[in-house]
């Protein structure tokens, strides 16, 4: 394996034995001083000081950039004191690599110039290395961990999942219905194999590259399969796919982070493809979805996002009952069920950090009690 770049050996190997941060402790189900948090999309349009970068670059250039990719990740961290740090870049900017167009049109989401629609621009397909391809996120990863210095605070590495990023290489842009994507997987499933299988290579490949530039978290995120999928499709078309890549990068030794979107009708399906923490969206009650998948899995979640649209009174009553069903047992990272959205008020963003952080340094060694009534 390569030397990793921009962490030292005797730093890596500390982190597989016994992690002293409290995101990675949660990760791992030991015990906590208090719950970790971190938020999807904590680096984003809600931040004044990411829209007034906007202004001057674009999203693709501000991903290309490992100094400005740097400092949009480490904005929110300066901001708001999250236990972790999220490299900025998007699931998408892997796939330009491997021959699509990519774009991020204002207003109107990701766009993909070229879209996939036979199973002969499948076979055309390359899988370069992520050294080649997304050196721009490797060097950023560097640059965070440096500028971190002594703090605590990892950083988290990703990637999206096979069916995700296949479903906007063949639609070309995000999609309701995944009309052309399932089309696809019915009609030629053997070049859906292969697609899935050429998406596994450069995921995996790069997940493993981002672990080596320093990440300390891995997370896989499968934002689309259980929109489009119902369980049986998802066991034949998917799962296989999700098995191959969490078992590739469990290579890699640090805590990896399964976080599908949707997938509340095969919750344990879903999590059964891999992953040492599963990431939870904000359909079900937290407790409910910890027993489905074990409770002595590590967790991620599970507030609705829009709970931040909401006044402080409210939002913290929703953060209690997300706190309240994690009961203090090792293993909770809390976080959003879904990414932020723009109009999140940051004074919201920066209570609820305070507000977990408090609230469950004092719950540590009390005896859980049952959801706070209102
Ligand atoms: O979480 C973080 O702070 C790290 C950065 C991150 C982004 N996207 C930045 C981004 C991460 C982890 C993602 C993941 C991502 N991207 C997913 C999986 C998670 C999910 O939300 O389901 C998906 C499906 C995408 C694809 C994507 N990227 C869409 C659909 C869009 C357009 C919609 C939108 O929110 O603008 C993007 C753009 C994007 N990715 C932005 C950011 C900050 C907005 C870019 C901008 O206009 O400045």
């Amino acid at each position: 394996m390569a030397e990793p770049v921009g962490v030292t050996a005797a730093a890596a190997a500390t982190e597989t034995s016994e992690p002293t941060s409290v995101f990675l402790r949660a990760c791992r189900g030991l015990p906590v001083e208090r719950t970790p948090v971190w938020l999807l999309r904590q680096a984003g349009r809600y931040q004044p000081e990411y829209r007034a970068l906007r202004e001057r670059h674009s999203m693709l250039e501000l991903v290309r950039t490992p100094e400005l990719a740097a400092q949009v990740t480490l904005q929110p961290i300066e901001s708001f004191g999250f236990d972790a740090a999220i490299v900025f870049s998007d699931i998408l900017p892997p796939l330009v690599g491997m021959g699509l167009d990519l774009d991020f049109v204002t207003g109107d989401g990701p766009r993909i110039g070229n879209a996939i629609s036979s199973p002969r621009d499948v076979d055309l397909l390359g899988t370069p290395p992520a050294e080649e391809t997304m050196s721009a996120t490797l060097e950023a990863i560097g640059i965070v961990r440096r500028e971190l210095g002594a703090r605590d605070v990892p950083v988290i590495g990703f990637a999206g999942a096979p069916f995700t990023l296949a479903s906007y290489a063949i639609e070309g842009g995000t999609s309701k219905d995944f009309t052309k994507t399932k089309a696809f997987m019915l009609s030629e499933p053997a070049a859906w194999k292969r697609l899935l299988g050429k998406l596994v290579t450069v995921q995996a490949d790069y997940l493993l590259a981002q672990a080596r530039a320093g990440a300390s978290a891995l997370q896989v995120f499968d934002s689309w399969a259980g929109r489009a999928l119902g369980r049986e499709d998802y066991l034949r078309y998917v799962a296989p796919a999700n098995r191959e890549l969490f078992s590739k990068i469990a290579a890699a030794g640090v805590p990896v982070v399964n976080f599908s979107l949707g997938v509340s009708a095969y919750l344990e399906d879903a999590a059964a493809c891999g992953g040492d923490v599963v990431g939870l969206d904000w359909q079900l009650p937290l407790d409910e979805a910890w027993a489905r998948v074990g409770l002595e899995r590590p967790v991620q979640g599970n507030l609705d996002p829009a709970s931040l649209l909401a006044p402080w009174r409210e939002l913290r009553f929703r953060i209690d009952a997300v706190l309240d069903r994690a009961a203090g047992r090792p293993g909770h990272v809390f976080n959003v069920g879904h990414g932020l959205v723009p109009q999140t008020p940051t004074d919201n963003v920066r209570r609820l950090v305070e507000h977990v952080h408090e609230r469950t340094f004092t719950q540590q060694g009390e005896v859980p009690v049952g959801p706070t009534a209102r």
